[in-house]
């Protein structure tokens, strides 16, 4: 059985009233969909509101290539424990991103959003301990199931069960910036795992330090990062729709190189910094105006967020100033796409000369593999050293003679470093950008989706 907050199928009610199948955002759902399609896993996840109850009473909720088990919460628990806790406060703790002299704030409405949490948990943990068939491995993804652990070691400890943490975890002075209270009660909670999972070695340690600071034993860990469908995506992204749009980007960019990001709005992906940089870049290096694009693929998340709101109001913001101050009437500098577009994403893969990916702190960013294994162009993957997956790809030890191996890495909070790195990823000479690739794209290779999931069953005790 595997556990998230999102599951691969939600709802909405159109203005008639009829409940209108939604596709699932994100990477965590993409990445799980086809690895349990046609298993006999269940995948239990919770509803995400009204639409997804109806759809629940009246039987729409089922897939037919995978069990689903919904997790019913009503409206306020799931915006207490999934907008105030899992979103606004545990997803800032652990990516490190508190915004100190302001926020979080710990107060009465905040201590209502925990008792929402730990009902949502709990009612996580009610439905597995009815369902799970006697010995079930119980799969959990993600902070929004912190407390799980211990509720189900509780209510079922037949079960094995294993979490995996898809985003970092917080070093032990920022975990203690909540409440001493919810932070004990988020470690026992973790605690009651089998054990506990981590994209990268350093959020590993990150965890095993808070039990340490807390004068705990922490549970077993262990680490093992996701790869993209290394068969899936490359069949996927040379089907009829991604030609089509990549046919379309291609008119869009003109001669230009391109410069490539593709995320989900999200505070922690820096796309501020990126553009500042290829504005820093325009300004060093003059040579490249009118020769090269930002194309950043920049798409909505989490909109019930005022901060994530703010956050894209100023991307949009940013990218005009920029393309007002240094476009010409032949050429605009940053090519900026909003609405999501998984064919054009793919598309955009194939097509880069340089891949921007330069998080301030993020678990792994699996676009930072999945642009090695699609891409056509011997592009380089310019790669935050805050990024999970800088682990596996920055390739330095690796050098084959004479050329470089894996990525050209950054300090994502330095803006002239970024223009710098962008510029050496422009002018590399051919040889070296085809080691490159080539190292990156076997490096990928290396792994497979599978592998993640079997490291999960493996670990779960
Ligand atoms: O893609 C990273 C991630 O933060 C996952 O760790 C998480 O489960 C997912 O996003 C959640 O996204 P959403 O809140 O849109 O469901």
């Amino acid at each position: 059985m595997v556990v998230s907050n999102r599951g691969p199928l939600s709802f909405r009610q159109d203005v008639h009233g009829t409940l209108q199948p939604l596709p699932a955002g994100g990477g965590l759902v993409s990445a799980l969909r086809p690895l349990l399609a046609g298993t006999r896993a269940t995948w239990a996840s919770v509803t995400m509101g009204a639409a997804d109850r109806a759809a629940v009473d009246q039987g729409l909720m089922a897939d037919d290539r995978v069990a689903l088990l919904p997790i019913m919460v009503d409206d306020d628990t799931y915006r207490g424990a999934y907008d105030v806790i899992a979103n606004s406060t545990l997803w800032y703790c652990h990516h490190h991103l508190f915004d100190l002299p302001r926020r979080p704030r710990f107060d009465r409405y905040w201590r209502q959003a925990w008792d929402s949490y730990r009902r949502y948990n709990q009612a996580a943990a009610d439905v597995i301990a009815r369902s799970a068939e006697p010995g079930t491995v119980v799969l959990v993804q993600d902070y929004h199931f912190s407390l799980l652990g211990r509720m189900l070691r509780e209510a079922r400890p037949d079960l094995p069960t294993a979490h995996f943490c898809h985003i970092p975890f917080a070093d032990p002075n920022m975990l203690h910036v909540l409440p001493d209270a919810a932070a004990d009660e988020l470690l026992d909670g973790l605690a009651g795992f089998g054990a506990c999972g981590f994209h990268a070695h350093k959020w590993e340690a990150g965890f095993t330090a808070c039990y340490a600071t807390a004068g705990l034993a922490p549970p077993r860990t262990f680490v093992s990062s996701l790869s993209p469908d290394v068969g899936g995506l490359p069949a996927e992204a040379s089907g009829p729709e991604c030609a089509r749009a990549a046919d379309a980007l291609r008119a869009e960019a003109g001669d230009c190189r391109i410069i490539l990001r593709v995320d989900r709005v999200e505070p922690s992906k820096n796309i501020l910094r990126g553009l500042l940089a290829f504005e820093e870049l325009l300004i060093a290096y003059p040579q490249w105006r009118g020769r090269v694009v930002h194309l950043a693929l920049a798409y909505p998340s989490r909109q019930g967020l005022a901060e994530y709101l703010a956050y894209g109001a100023e991307v949009t913001h940013v990218a005009e100033r920029i393309n007002a101050s240094l476009g010409t009437p032949g050429w605009t500098p940053i090519l900026l796409h909003v609405e999501d577009d998984r064919p054009r994403s793919l598309a955009a893969l194939t097509l880069y000369d340089v891949l921007l990916v330069n998080p301030v702190r993020d678990g792994l960013n699996l676009v930072a593999k999945e642009g090695p294994l699609l891409n056509a162009a011997d592009g380089v993957l310019v790669l935050s050293h805050e990024a999970g997956a800088w682990e596996e790809l920055h390739g330095v030890g690796a050098e084959e003679a004479g050329a470089g191996a894996g990525a050209v890495g950054v300090n994502p909070f330095d803006v002239t470093a970024t223009a710098e790195a962008l510029h050496t990823a422009l002018s590399m000479d051919a040889p070296e950008r085809a080691a490159r690739a080539r190292w990156l794209a076997s490096a990928v290779r290396s792994r497979r989706a599978e592998d993640w999931l079997a490291d999960q069953l493996a670990a779960a005790q």
